[in-house]
């Protein structure tokens, strides 16, 4: 059988080959870093997911080997599929930067900048893409729309101000589970994630909706408000689950598991287990399982997303080089901290509960006239 014919692509300046039917972003992903766009809707471990936020914009500078047009409107990466000889530029485009930037200001028109009550805060991409991609101010003056929240069965709260209308989390309820109920009702300004006449989620894998929602709308009340999610330690840890995969990540504070996880890439998505399947976990790992006992411990999880929650953890920390033995010739800093011998501030005799008022430098040094 002959060898599958692969498509060259370059992307801001980088030259990959990838499969045809390859998207742009995702060989976008395969170089990594900055050269793959955001994605607010793509996921791609959810089928038809993608084409709702335009979060990943980018300049098609040439078409192809064959017809090298450029294409005239930019166009989102995620749904766009790479030809063989195709330039693309991303971080490169100024009008890629811009036009992302404006894409920012509209999905927070009417998204709350609550970030300091909101649970997602620290691990929400909509607040790392207007940190790296947005403005610094909205033009927007009208009144912004706001919605009663309301809990989706036992576990979920839909904090629907928050959406961002990405579907991944119809998307997820769609493939994963067997019962759907909740979709996007009405259109426009009114569009909302609802379930129809308020039916509780309660299948074993609604769970995940938590864990693909991009922003806070959706959130876990089991940890609702219990603690920031970068004071958590993350730590991998598995068992065996008759329903799921049970390879989770437990968010520790001291010995409390404050809740669990599915275990995410670095592009915030569920991760793919070796065969290929996607390591969803079901609703009693996730909700009912917060005993360390529970678990069979693995290790420190690896955040690499550049969050803030990777401040307080220590996988792969490089520790300064030490550097003052170096400068004093070899001398140990402890000799440079026994000060006395060489000055006379502090002295160990003088009491300074014994000097009245503030100390003065003629109070340590008795050769200096007394001021009075
Ligand atoms: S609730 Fe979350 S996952 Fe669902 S559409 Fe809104 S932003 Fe997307
Ligand atoms: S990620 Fe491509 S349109 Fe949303």
């Amino acid at each position: 059988m002959s060898e599958q014919q692969l498509f060259k692509v370059t992307i801001d300046n980088i030259t990959i080959e990838v499969a045809p039917g390859t998207s742009i972003l995702e060989a976008a992903r395969k170089i990594g870093g900055d050269v793959a766009p955001p994605a607010m809707c793509f996921y791609s471990k959810l089928k038809g997911s993608g084409g709702k936020c335009r979060t990943c914009l980018v300049e098609v500078s040439k078409g192809s080997e064959k017809d090298p047009r450029p294409m005239p409107k930019l166009v989102a990466s995620c749904r766009t599929t790479v030809m063989d000889g195709m330039e693309v530029k991303n971080i490169t485009s100024e009008r890629v930067v811009d036009a992302r930037a404006g894409v920012v200001e509209m999905l927070l028109i009417n998204h709350p900048l609550d970030c300091p009550i909101c649970d997602q805060a620290g691990e929400c991409h909509l607040q790392d893409l207007s940190y790296e991609h947005g403005r610094e101010g909205t033009r927007y003056e009208f009144q912004r729309r706001t919605f009663e929240k309301h809990d989706l069965g036992e576990y979920i709260q839909l904090h629907m101000t928050r959406c961002i209308l990405c579907y991944r989390c119809v998307f997820t309820a769609d493939q994963l589970t067997n019962k759907r109920e909740h979709g996007i009702l009405s259109r426009g300004d009114h569009a909302e994630i609802a379930t129809y006449i308020e039916k509780s989620l309660d299948n074993d894998f609604i769970g995940n909706v938590i864990d693909v929602c991009p922003v806070g709308a959706l959130t876990d009340r089991t940890f609702r408000f219990k603690n920031r999610v970068w004071f958590l330690k993350p730590v991998d840890a598995h068992r065996d689950c008759p329903t799921c995969s049970g390879q989770v990540t437990l968010w520790y504070r001291g010995d409390e598991v404050f809740r669990v996880t599915a275990r995410k890439d670095e592009w915030g998505e569920v991760e793919s287990l070796p065969d290929g399947t996607t390591a969803w976990i079901c609703n009693t790992c996730r909700f009912d399982k917060k005993h360390t006992g529970d678990w069979v411990i693995e290790g420190p999880r690896k955040i690499s997303r550049h969050s803030v929650i990777s401040q307080g953890h220590y996988v792969g920390m490089h520790k300064p080089e030490e550097t003052i033995e170096k400068v004093l010739h070899g001398r140990k800093p402890r000799l440079m901290m026994d000060i006395h011998s060489v000055s006379q501030v502090n002295q160990p005799n003088i009491d300074l509960s014994q000097i009245e008022g503030p100390a003065h430098s003629d109070d340590f040094n008795p050769a200096l006239p007394k001021k009075d």
